[in-house]
């Protein structure tokens, strides 16, 4: 299965970058291709609202930044992973442009499939995240919801959150 990793935190060694890498090894491990795009490296800015995408623009972003890389990776992904430390009970700032961005698309041609992996430092603080994730990509795109993991203060980079994240990876079908 091609899975779509966005990263939306801008720590490239950073917790949710560990519960990724950990995650993607264990899909590659069971054959998995994973591509994983660290969303603060690149330039992506929010959705304009000019509607070209809907109109003209026949399901194409106007905007030329980084998001032209990611809509062929998008509309070729089964499963979409959305991961992000949590900032003020959301997803970051970063990570938010671009999920608005698939607007463009609609709704990703092959994409059935989601899971939500989130870092923070208190626990109880995924309400917004959760919210949005359950009606936006469950709801609205219909995906199957594959799991959820949260990783808050010393769990993050811990040998068990890691195991768990791998060991998900490595048992999806
Ligand atoms: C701007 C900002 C806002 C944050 N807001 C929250 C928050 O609302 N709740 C929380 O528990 N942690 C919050 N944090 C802490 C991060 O979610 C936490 O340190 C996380 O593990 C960072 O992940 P990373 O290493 O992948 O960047 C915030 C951090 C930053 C920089």
């Amino acid at each position: 299965m091609k899975i779509l990793v966005l990263n939306g935190s801008p720590r490239s060694k950073g917790n949710t970058a560990a519960l990724v890498e950990a995650f993607a090894a264990g899909a590659r491990e069971s054959g998995h291709q994973v591509h994983v795009i660290p969303v603060c490296q690149k330039k992506i800015a929010g959705c304009l609202a000019c509607e070209y995408c809907h109109t003209k623009g026949n399901g194409k972003c106007i905007q030329q930044d980084d998001m032209q890389e990611v809509y062929p990776l998008l509309d070729e992904a089964e499963m979409l992973v959305l991961a992000s430390p949590v900032y003020y009970h959301n997803f970051s700032g970063q990570l938010q442009c671009a999920i608005n961005r698939i607007y463009a698309l609609d709704k990703p041609k092959n994409l059935r499939k989601a899971a939500l992996i989130l870092s923070s430092g208190d626990s109880d603080v995924y309400g917004g995240a959760l919210y949005e994730y359950q009606n936006s990509f469950l709801g609205y795109l219909e995906l199957e919801d594959m799991g959820v993991f949260t990783a808050h203060g010393d769990e993050n980079k811990s040998e068990a959150k890691l195991r768990e994240l791998y060991e998900f990876g490595q048992s999806l079908k």
